[in-house]
């Protein structure tokens, strides 16, 4: 009797570490979690404004994105081609709930620097500041498309 009773708590304590792990997963499940702000270097820095909903900085984005440009630089190969993400953990860039929590800053940021600690890392060693605002434009098409980020209303609005 005791010791079903041992096993029983023994399960139920399983399976609640493998539920945490799995929620702390990140990703792309689950209400959405507002990332960390900008930190100061990063906090000023803007999409060039005729950026926005431009097709041919679109399609250098995507270019860029799918690992055309650079094969070393494959967000597709975590992301998926249609932003349906194909490696676990990976940012769900179809989620407009989740995406319009990150700011132009925010966003550039992480691709930037990355995410500690998790597969996604930094890319600033091989894209250009500017490779990282064409990349990011297509990466908003997927849940963003025709909008931008208005620094001043803190908000995505429509981009024209
Ligand atoms: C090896 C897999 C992998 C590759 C390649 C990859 N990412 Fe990620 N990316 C991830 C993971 C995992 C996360 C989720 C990190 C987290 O938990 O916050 C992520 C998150 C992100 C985020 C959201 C940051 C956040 O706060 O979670 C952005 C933006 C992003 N990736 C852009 C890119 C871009 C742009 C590229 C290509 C230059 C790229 N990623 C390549 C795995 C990858």
């Amino acid at each position: 009797m005791r010791e079903q009773y041992w096993l029983n708590r023994i399960m139920v304590l399983a399976l609640l570490i493998v539920g945490l792990t799995l929620a702390s997963c990140g990703g792309g499940e689950g209400p959405p979690q507002p990332p960390p702000p900008a930190p100061p270097e990063y906090a000023d820095k803007h999409m060039p404004p005729d950026y926005w909903n431009n097709p041919d900085i679109i399609a250098e984005g995507k270019a860029i994105f799918i690992g055309a440009q650079n094969i070393d630089v494959n967000c597709a190969s975590c992301h998926g081609k249609d932003g349906k993400p194909v490696k676990a953990g990976a940012r769900d860039f179809r989620r407009a709930d989740w995406m319009e929590l990150y700011s132009d800053s925010v966003w550039f940021w992480r691709i930037s620097e990355g995410v500690k600690g998790t597969k996604m890392k930094p890319w600033k060693s091989k894209l250009s500041e500017d490779e990282r605002w064409k990349v990011m434009a297509f990466e908003a098409t997927f849940a963003l498309k025709g909008k931008k980020y208005d620094p001043e209303k803190k908000a995505w609005v429509p981009a024209n």
